[in-house]
């Protein structure tokens, strides 16, 4: 049984083979929490932790055990889970257990996407409800523990049962107390084309966090955190790690009290947000999942990634081998027409790729960005056929159509604008802020989102889509709704994602064939809540591959290869203007889900003939790289950076691809191994480089080696050979293919 429920001790112990989980419910009726961490007998009792020698908890009056949903007022001088004015303007609460439900499976969350089950067996659910008696207030606790990961998803529910209105100031999915502070606070932080970047520092004393206001998760902080121990490595030592199911302004905080214990919280930013409860009426946290790993970030890597790919995505590409594409964005901009297409189109079918994306430009007057986001109607002056005709032609060439699309946002100059202004989110008598020359609808609002699910899927039905990219290119700015009552203004940028999730979920409804990728600037909405709706998402808008082993790197962390789509795009890179070798552009890419972003009418031959042997070569791998398990072997984010390196093992470890990148060429190298892991070690894999060369790596490598010997001894990844050295040259990258042998 993964949770039990003591009456004599009155404790919960949700646990599985990896976790446990202990809550005690207190003699006051306050529910504690105990323990969250490495898995604990079931047969004992932890009662005795309730003792403040066990949780150093000096820090507050009253209770001596932190509280499961910690509220202000009462002792406890932390940061709060839940904060809710009353009537009378206070804001002390006094929640006590009231009873508790524990179910097979796991509730879904009505309007927000989560994580879930597809049989009773694979999780248990435990259900405690609290109530205050004055506030008039229910609080339904959830904790779902799986069956085989280390992972508890979490909720909240928040009742009024009263006869007066309440307003809830904050509302956390989960917190997490932990007896001491030994910890480091690890975000993925960055900004357009550096997303996601792996950023460490230690706890200190006071309150550190990560948060968005911009109404999208964003690209400067991403709602995931981990805390690991300083020694933790990939592979070794203790590790937390904290998601949001979210897309909106979220906020993850660390507080570290001067006593040494910490204190998480994740959840909706309370910054900006107020939400008013009415009599009889509930309000529902996002989904908070939590994980544990005593053996590295490995461990909360597996855990992330396999529950979101698993259990998060949806629908039929879920599971299915993702198609390798062609976008024209880079190729062309906005500059092209059907023949320009078709061209494209017919190159890439030639070199064995699958789907035609057809970017931004295809609809009003759209030749650059200061216009006709709203407007999705063909402009025939460029596709004279429709997307119809060109979608058909596309279809006849053997490959797939898919098309990109903005919905939540509108130009000034549109017809959507001058019909409707008052849809693009603004204050009146304000002038609205541009951001890349276009306003944000306002998806709080259900006749806009009536409006798209009309335009976008009566754009779907008429010509042959496979596949649709959903892009999001801007930030909130002055936050108002005109259909929201002034008490009522904290809730816009919550209500806009509702919006937001409501109409991506009409839309997969409706096209269930239709793969989503979800796309914000590149990676600027790259978050759990997105990947509930379409199972991939454009990475970052930086299509370098030097700079893709970071941005890829940090997003593994939490998210799984199937998620990351990955682009090989021209040289100089429109970006950086650097000028990568065309086989470590693909290198780098293969390790998602490929595509190639540039004009293939522009390659010579010769490079022609590379890319349809790249193209084969992932096809034959494409389970290993959408799908395998990842690795991260060298960090780009540790040392001088020159190096990274990591690896992909398909579920039976028969299989696996390590790649390995070298930034800048270094003279007379010494000799370097590269150790593998998860393999199989009894196994015999034979191992041989890609691309297949004569060189000196090549040569020494090949061959077949136990998967013991690959883990412990390793592979020889630097050769003395002063030719080879000079060969090689900067942004070099090599693969290795390890082949198990029957
Ligand atoms: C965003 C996307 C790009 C491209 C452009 C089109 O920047 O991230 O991939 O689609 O918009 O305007």
């Amino acid at each position: 049984m993964p949770i039990v429920w003591s009456a004599d001790t009155q404790t919960f112990h949700l646990r599985n083979d990896s976790i446990s989980y202990l809550i005690r419910v207190l003699e006051n009726g306050k529910v504690g929490h105990l323990h969250f961490g490495g898995a604990l007998s079931e047969e004992r009792s932890y009662a005795h932790l309730l003792q403040r020698e066990f949780l150093g908890f000096s820090n507050r009056l009253g209770e001596p055990v932190p509280l499961e949903y910690s509220t202000p007022g009462s002792g406890d001088y932390r940061i709060p889970a839940f904060v809710v004015e009353q009537p009378n303007g206070s804001r002390v609460l006094d929640l006590r257990y009231s009873s508790q439900r524990i179910f097979p499976g796991k509730p879904a969350l009505g309007g927000l996407p989560v994580t879930y089950v597809e049989s009773y067996g694979e999780a248990d659910t435990l259900e405690i409800l609290l109530t205050d008696s004055v506030a008039e207030l229910e609080v339904r606790l959830y904790y779902t523990i799986f069956r085989d990961r280390p992972a508890i998803a979490r909720h909240a529910r928040l009742r009024n049962t009263g006869r007066a209105p309440l307003r809830i100031h904050c509302a956390m999915s989960a917190t997490l107390d932990l007896p001491d502070s030994d910890w480091e606070f690890l975000q993925l932080s960055g900004s357009w084309a550096r997303e996601r970047h792996v950023v460490v520092r230690p706890l200190a004393v006071g309150s550190q966090s990560v948060a968005s206001l911009r109404g999208a998760s964003s690209h400067q902080h991403n709602p995931f955190v981990a805390l690991k121990r300083p020694a933790t490595t990939e592979e070794a030592g203790e590790a937390y790690g904290f998601s949001l199911v979210y897309s909106g302004n979220f906020l993850a905080e660390a507080e570290v009290e001067p006593f040494g214990t910490t204190r998480v919280r994740l959840g909706i930013n309370p910054e900006d947000f107020e939400w008013a409860l009415e009599p009889g009426a509930e309000f529902v946290t996002p989904e908070a999942i939590v994980a544990y790993s005593d053996h590295g970030l490995e461990g909360l890597t597996d855990a992330f990634a396999q529950l979101f790919r698993e259990r998060l995505a949806r629908g039929v590409w879920r599971d299915a081998p993702r198609p390798v594409l062609i976008n024209n964005w880079e190729g062309t901009y906005f500059d092209f027409d059907e023949e320009r297409l078709l061209a494209i189109a017919t190159a890439a079918q030639g070199m064995g790729i699958e789907l035609f994306v057809l970017d931004d430009g295809w609809f009003g007057q759209r030749d650059d960005d200061t216009t006709s986001l709203g407007d999705w109607v063909v402009n025939r002056n460029k596709l004279p056929d429709g997307l119809d005709g060109l979608a058909r032609k596309v279809e006849a060439l053997g490959m797939r159509f898919g098309v990109w699309i903005e919905p939540e946002m509108i130009s000034r100059r549109s017809q959507l604008f001058a019909d409707h202004p008052d849809w693009a989110v603004g204050l009146p008598a304000r002038p609205r802020t541009e951001g890349r020359n276009q306003y944000v609808l306002d998806m709080s609002r259900r006749e806009v989102v009536d409006h798209l699910f009309e335009v976008v899927s009566d754009l779907l039905s008429r010509a042959p889509i496979s596949y649709v990219k959903w892009d999001m290119n801007r930030n909130i700015t002055e936050p108002f709704s005109p259909t929201l009552p002034a008490d009522r203004q904290g809730e816009f940028f919550h209500r806009y994602i509702l919006g937001v999730y409501d109409l991506y979920e009409r839309l997969i409804r409706a096209f269930p064939q239709i793969l989503f990728e979800s796309c914000a600037g590149g990676g600027g909405r790259f978050d759990p809540g997105m990947l509930a709706f379409a199972p991939q998402a454009w990475t970052s808008d930086d299509t370098d591959a030097i700079e893709r082993l970071k941005i890829q790197w940090g997003t593994s962390l939490a998210y799984p290869l199937s998620s990351m789509a990955a682009h090989v795009s021209a040289v100089p890179n429109h970006q950086v203007g650097r000028v990568v070798p065309l086989q470590t552009r693909a290198a780098v890419a293969f390790f998602g889900v490929l595509g190639y972003e540039l004009d293939p009418t522009t390659l010579t031959d010769e490079d022609r003939t590379v890319v349809a042997g790249q193209v084969a070569y992932y096809k034959a791998r494409r389970e290993l790289f959408q799908s395998g398990r990842f690795l991260r072997l060298r960090s780009p984010f540790e040392g001088d950076g020159n190096e990274t390196a990591w690896m992909s093992v398909s579920a039976d470890r028969k299989r696996a691809v390590v790649g390995h990148y070298r930034v800048l060429n270094r003279p007379n190298p010494g000799p370097s191994r590269l150790r593998l892991r998860g393999l199989d070690p009894a196994a015999s894999y034979r191992v041989s480089a890609w691309p297949a060369g004569k060189d000196p790596i090549a040569t020494a490598n090949t061959g077949v080696r136990g998967g013991d010997e690959l883990m412990r001894i390793g592979l020889a990844i630097c050769s003395e050979d002063p030719a080879d050295s000079r060969d090689r040259g900067d942004f070099h990258a090599r693969l290795f293919n390890l082949e198990a042998e029957e």
